[in-house]
């Protein structure tokens, strides 16, 4: 054993989600989805593009398979879509549907591949925000029963479940700063769906349970270390205050705690409303927490004023192609600050990824040497926050191939793979390869 080695069993993968790979959106049944109106929405992806062909998984995704083969890795993170299993989002199945996941998990199995099922990543049926969306508490309960015909078709063999993806940006994101679908800018909207999809969630935790007794379920939250600028009192409270509002407003409930008061109070008329028992359905025991990791913010009151903005700051020289600081360190910080506040017993790291402006290079290979460089500061942190103890079973780079990347299209390329979205071809890149050797070794490479 060196110290450079990964506990035996660590799972290495890669994630991608439904909208993002599938394409076929008008194939075998499938409903429309509140991302395909929302495409279909100009000005809404910088690209103008849509979900169709996104990289054709629903054709390629043995192709996909082969990748991950190819890399030697033993886990995939990928999302069902929801209108693919009831096009209006309650009502009738559509067993094309359920057939083309049964295909994706035998031929995940059948490559040593584990599969991570995420329930939503975000494709809510079109018919369902009709009616509201996660605004309506009846969309809960149709959550519910599309999770269950989801488990029960595939709990024989998909043993690891994550009920949401990123609450935060399903609500904040989507409907209070409105960049992605259904696009509302509604702050009192947004924080009650939030707390509706937290409902959602515990409603689900128990489902899952049920239909599948020796597997294991999960939530997947995108949290967000926040640093103040400066040590001036200000931008120290605007840092707890962000915190509060991206991390524990989720982290909290779910671990019976509440809400944060302090955001709460924040918040004031904007606050959701509870129902009563909610909070303990949101509570309910769960058998890991999912975190998506990507950057920190930084926060800075110019005017040191009550009211005034809260800059953002990134950093000018250390960032990825999508203008994301390069911080490791908040990944440290963020793992250990969770081992100390929280009992999960396990934890994945469910996303982690760069985007960068690849090419082609004329012997046919993509020289991502930046990518890697990004993967091997990651992972020297991920390795010292596992020796101090943080219960990290495994890692999701996002993402598997360059994908259909939201409001930026396909212009943001985050893949160990890329994609060539003329001849759907795809080839790994170099950081691909590396990725495979570490995950081959269990290893981190020098
Ligand atoms: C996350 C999403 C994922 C992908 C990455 C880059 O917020 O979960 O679908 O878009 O960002």
């Amino acid at each position: 054993m060196t110290d450079k080695r990964f506990p035996k069993g660590f799972y290495w993968g890669t994630a991608t989600a439904s909208f993002q790979i599938e394409g076929a959106t008008k194939e075998d049944g499938r409903g429309e989805s509140i991302w395909d109106r929302f495409c279909a929405t100009p000005g809404k992806i910088i690209t103008g593009e849509t979900g169709d062909p996104a990289t054709d998984s629903y054709h390629r995704f043995m192709d996909d398979i082969a990748l991950m083969k190819e890399m030697g890795l033993n886990a995939y993170r990928f999302s069902i879509a929801w209108p693919r299993i009831l096009p209006d989002g309650d009502g009738s199945v559509c067993e094309k549907g359920l057939d083309y996941y049964d295909r994706v998990v035998d031929g995940l199995l059948d490559a040593g591949v584990r599969p991570f099922v995420t329930l939503y990543h975000w494709d809510l049926p079109q018919a369902l925000q009709e009616k509201g969306g996660w605004a309506n508490r009846a969309t809960l309960d149709a959550y519910v029963h599309y999770s269950d015909i989801v488990v029960k078709r595939l709990g024989d063999r998909v043993k690891n479940w994550m009920t949401h993806n990123e609450p935060w940006c399903v609500s904040i994101l989507s409907n209070e700063i409105g960049e992605h679908a259904p696009g509302n800018h509604d702050r009192k909207l947004a924080l009650q769906i939030a707390h509706n999809l937290l409902v959602s969630h515990g409603m689900v935790v128990p489902v899952i349970r049920q239909r599948c007794p020796d597997g294991e379920v999960g939530i997947v939250l995108n949290l967000t270390p926040s640093y103040p600028a400066t040590d001036s009192e200000t931008d120290q409270a605007l840092a707890r205050q962000a915190h509060a509002r991206s991390n524990l407003w989720f982290l909290d409930p779910v671990t019976g705690r509440g809400y944060p008061q302090d955001a709460w109070e924040g918040y004031g008329a904007d606050v959701p409303q509870i129902r009563p028992g909610d909070m303990q359905t949101i509570a309910a025991p769960i058998d890991f927490l999912g975190i998506n990791f990507y950057t920190r913010s930084v926060v800075h009151d110019p005017k040191g004023g009550e009211g005034s903005r809260v800059l953002n700051i990134r950093s000018e020289t250390n960032q990825t192609g999508r203008n994301w600081e390069i911080y490791p360190q908040a990944m440290y910080d963020l793992l250990v600050s969770i081992r100390m506040g929280y009992n999960f017993k396990n934890i994945y790291l469910t996303e982690n990824g760069a985007s960068y402006h690849d090419m082609v290079s004329p012997d046919g290979k993509v020289h991502d040497g930046i990518r890697i460089d990004y993967l091997h500061k990651h992972f020297s942190v991920l390795l010292r926050a596992i020796e101090s103890g943080v219960p990290v079973r495994g890692y999701f780079y996002w993402s598997l191939m360059d994908n259909f990347e939201w409001a930026f299209g396909t212009s943001s390329r985050f893949g160990v793979a890329y994609t060539d979205f003329d001849t759907q071809k795809r080839t790994l890149k170099d950081s691909g390869v590396w990725y495979g050797k570490v995950a081959r070794g269990n290893t981190l490479l020098d």
